[in-house]
């Protein structure tokens, strides 16, 4: 099992988005995949119709074992299942404080999955503490969306200074675009030099898009409702371009 946390210290930057998006697109390419939403507000767990309950809440599933198990979906899509978060994940840093191995927990809650799952997408909040450095622990990739705004940019030093602090190699951190605007002189100059100064940017950028924004409205991925749109066919490109770095051996759809 392969697991990828879609990551950032900045909230609202296209994280579940490009989780949802790109959890839709492995299952579809035939990967079994499970999307763990960790975070409170559950916004992947509402744009997949997925009643936002977790059994035993979040000390349950900090303990981890059984329960957490049976809070898993199908969801209505083929290989696609999702643990849904629900209100208490807002204390799942406290809940992992209260239990030895704290920076491990969720190292030890996925394990059962390893033999169930070929990916497993974190969804997660916009935090560094805890959490995180659950998150780095279990990560085999990090993957960041990057706005193309210079505060964002800020967000992204301090986030691999923070990964190395915790150990984490730079090869298994990847970065993308984000909520592109072309035609902003500003934004093609800021993905340049988001090239040059951060390590592994993926080629792939994810325009701004009503299209994703319409994703609550439809409460589907954006490749369900509007499969040739830009947006749908930028989150493809990602997944494709992703999967040949999770697995370069392989060849997925
Ligand atoms: N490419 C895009 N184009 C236009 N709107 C977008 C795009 N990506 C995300 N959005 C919108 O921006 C808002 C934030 O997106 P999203 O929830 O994916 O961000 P996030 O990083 O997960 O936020 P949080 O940090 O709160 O978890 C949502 O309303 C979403 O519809
Ligand atoms: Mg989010």
């Amino acid at each position: 099992m392969t697991v990828l946390a879609v990551f950032s210290n900045k909230g609202g930057v296209g994280k579940t988005a490009a989780a949802v998006n790109l959890a839709y697109l492995a299952g579809q390419s035939g990967v079994r995949t499970l999307l763990c939403d960790l975070d409170s507000q559950s916004s992947a767990t509402f744009y997949f119709g997925v009643t936002p309950e977790l059994k035993g809440s979040a000390r349950g599933f900090a303990k981890g074992g059984k329960t957490v198990l049976r809070s898993i979906q199908p969801t209505a899509y083929d290989n696609l299942d999702i643990l849904p978060a629900d209100i208490s994940h807002r204390n799942l840093a406290l809940a992992f404080e209260e239990l030895n191995h704290s920076k491990r927990r969720l190292a030890q809650i996925l394990e059962p999955l390893q033999e169930r799952y070929a990916l497993l997408i974190l969804d997660c909040p916009p935090t560094i503490g805890l959490l995180a450095e659950n998150v780095f622990m279990v990560a085999d990739r990090l993957l960041t969306p990057l706005v193309p705004t210079t505060l964002s940019f800020e967000a992204q030093r301090q986030l691999l200074a923070f990964a190395r602090a915790e150990g984490h190699k730079q090869r298994q951190l990847l970065a993308f675009l984000s909520m592109v605007d072309r035609r902003k002189k500003l934004h093609r100059e800021l993905a340049a030099a988001a090239a040059a100064e951060f390590p592994h940017m993926l080629a792939a950028a994810i325009p701004y898009s009503a299209d994703v924004e319409r994703m609550g409205l439809q409460r589907e991925p954006t490749p369900v409702f509007a499969p040739r749109s830009q947006a749908a066919q930028a989150y493809h490109s990602l997944w494709q371009e992703l999967a040949s770095h999770l697995w370069p051996t392989r060849l997925v759809a």
